[in-house]
Formats: C-alpha cells, structure tokens, sequence
C-alpha cells in the first residue's frame, strides 16, 4: 500500500500493510494485534511530522476516529476531543460555538492525537497550557491509561510521549480545559498590532491575524509539500548567546529562565546563506528558512541529507548543533538521521 497521500512532505513511501481505523475499537485490535506479533507499527494521524525514507515492514495505521465531547462548569469548558479529529477543524468548531482559547494554534497541521506528543505550539501559546489530560492504550497490558497534563512532562515540543511512553502508548482522545474568561494572549510579534487597539479584540481576529501570518510565510503543504518547522529552536547559555551576538549583532535569541537562551534557527540557517540550498529536489524554504520543502519528486533520503548539510553547516559557523523537529521513519519505525 501506499503511504504517498498520507505523509505532507508528499514522499513516495510504501507500507507492507496499511488500515484506516474510524473507531476507537479497531484502533485498538490493530494496535494490539501487531504489538504481539512484534510488528512493526506506524500511527498516522495528519502525516505532518514524519520523514518516510524507505518501505516501512509493518503496519500503518491511518487514526481517523472522531468525536467531540463537551461539558462545563461555572469557570471552564472541558473537551473531550477523538484522537483522529483534525487540529484546525477542533478550533473552528471551538469558535464556532463560543469557546475560544486555542485560536493562537491555528492551522497548525495534523491530528489531535499527534498534538501532545510534540506539544505543537506557535504564536506565544502551546498545547500544554490547555491540556487537561491524555488518554492512551497502554500496548503492554492492553489497559486504557489517563495521564492528567501535568504528568506528560511537557516541554518545548517534548513529552513523555516522545520518551517513556514511546513506544507503548497509542493516544486515543484527549481533554482541554479552556476558561470562560477569555483574555487575548498577543503577546507574540505580529499580534501586537492588535494589542495596540483600544477597542477590545475578538477570538475571531485573533484566530484571522494567525492563519494569515502562518499563510504568509509557512508553505500549504497540499501546494509545496513540507512538515513545518524542520529543526527545533535551539536552547544555548547567555554566555554563548553574547559571545555569538558580539560577531552578529542581529542575531535573533529569546531569553528563557536559568540563563538560557532559545535562539531563531531560521535566523541562523538564513544568515548562513542556506535558503534556496537544496539535496535533489529537497529545498531549504526561500520565505522560511526553518522549512525543508518538497519542490517534486524528492525522496526521503534527499530531506534527510539536506537537513544533515544544513546542521553541519550550522555547526561550522556558529558552534550551535541543531536538532531535528520531525520523526524519520525506516522500514521498521523511527530512526535517528545519521543512520538514514
Ligand atoms: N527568521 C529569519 N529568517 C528566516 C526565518 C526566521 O531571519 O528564514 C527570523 C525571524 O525574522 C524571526 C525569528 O527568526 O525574528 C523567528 O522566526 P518566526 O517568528 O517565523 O518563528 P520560528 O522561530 O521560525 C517558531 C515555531 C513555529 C511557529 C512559530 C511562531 C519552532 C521550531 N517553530 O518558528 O512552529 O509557528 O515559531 O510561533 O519552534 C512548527 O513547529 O512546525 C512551526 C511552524
């Protein structure tokens, strides 16, 4: 079967098996089935953040089951969200019907299962500040787990679910908890123009002002295939940060607490002069340098030397090594890029 419609970056890919699975009770027997025949198994939900670079001898499993649940009290509203829903359609509806609160996340491709796992985040907020907690098939004991949010160990595009839980929870639905009292969060560059409003400002504006920035500048993976950010902003100390903004004064950095520094690997790749640089027909992103685009054509092998020439470059000239943002996947699950 054929996984090329399923993987963003639109690379041609194949799987022994593959099963689209729209309840919840067969994504759990095809889990579990191929968990004890010790089968290779990939969870697909939007394909947005995986690199396929051969056959993969397994099975995929296309998470498609969906379902929105949603109650309230006093203070809060509480979702109740299937793991195949697709991520911008869950804030639509939340709009929709007066709930604001996830709007600085949208357009953020993929699923809902597939958000805690990297805690997708943009724009000042990021999916741990609204999870209330996961719901997962624990493959060893067959059980249906629930972790509450703050013991998925969420960090900046981290959880237990790329850790612990790696290869052993499959998330079937997760809960978010958005507050009655809503308040704009603009704290981040291009929504301060709305800050800057006397009159008050609306989600709806808020969730326009997002999915223009994004349009701008982040290619629509059905036109350009890509997965987003390729590589995570990498975390120096100030004292590497000064020593750096001493030879390039516009270097661009975000302190963080304990003396850390998140630098804009964009910035980096850019002023390395790399956009446009290109492996085949994989391509550093002429408007978004953290983005590795698929100009047709190109193969999984392809992105994964671009992006190795790219964190050697990087390396070169500015002592920072960065890290790769998507999974790679080979013929028997994830992998790390130098093997690829
Ligand atoms: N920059 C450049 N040249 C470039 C790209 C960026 O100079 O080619 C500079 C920008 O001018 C800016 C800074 O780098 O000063 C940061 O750029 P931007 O605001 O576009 O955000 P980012 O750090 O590149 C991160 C997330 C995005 C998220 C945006 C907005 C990561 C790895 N990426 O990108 O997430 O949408 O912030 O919050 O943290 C994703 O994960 O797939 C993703 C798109």
């Amino acid at each position: 079967d054929s996984l090329t419609q399923f993987n963003t970056l639109g690379l041609k890919a194949d799987c022994f098996r593959l099963v689209r699975a729209r309840q919840e009770a067969e994504l759990i027997a095809v889990c579990l089935q191929a968990f004890k025949q010790l089968e290779p198994l990939l969870l697909i939900g939007g394909g947005s953040n995986i690199v396929l670079t051969e056959t993969f001898q397994g099975t995929a499993v296309l998470v498609e089951t969906k379902g929105i649940e949603v109650s309230q009290d006093e203070k809060y509203y509480y979702l109740s969200v299937e793991a195949g829903e697709v991520w911008h359609d869950l804030i639509k509806f939340c709009l929709d019907n007066k709930m604001p609160g996830l709007e600085n996340l949208a357009l953020i491709p993929g699923s809902v299962g597939a958000a805690p796992i990297q805690n997708i985040g943009a724009y000042g907020a990021e999916l741990a500040q609204f999870c209330n907690w996961v719901e997962y098939l624990d493959l060893a004991s067959g059980e249906i787990k629930r972790l509450k949010g703050a013991e998925c160990e969420f960090a900046y595009r981290e959880s237990i679910f790329k850790n612990a839980l790696k290869h052993s929870a499959v998330i079937l639905r997760v809960g978010f908890v958005l507050s009655k009292a809503w308040q704009p969060n603009l704290s981040y560059g291009p929504l301060q123009a709305l800050s800057e409003r006397t009159q008050g400002v609306t989600p709806r504006e808020v969730f326009d002002c997002i999915c223009e920035t994004r349009m701008a500048k982040l290619p629509d993976p059905a036109v350009l295939g890509n997965v987003g950010s390729f590589f995570k902003n990498p975390v120096v100390s100030q004292q590497t940060f000064d020593a750096l903004k001493q030879q390039y004064a516009d270097i661009v950095g975000y302190a963080l607490e304990d003396s850390q520094v998140k630098l804009a690997a964009g910035w980096l790749i850019d002023r390395a002069g790399l956009k446009g640089q290109s492996v085949g027909n994989a391509v550093v992103h002429l408007k978004q340098a953290l983005v590795i685009v698929n100009r047709g054509g190109c193969s999984g092998q392809d992105v994964c030397d671009l992006a190795e020439l790219v964190i050697d470059r990087i390396f070169e000239q500015f002592g920072v090594r960065l890290e790769v943002e998507p999974r790679v996947i080979g013929a028997t699950g994830q992998k790390e890029l130098a093997d690829a």
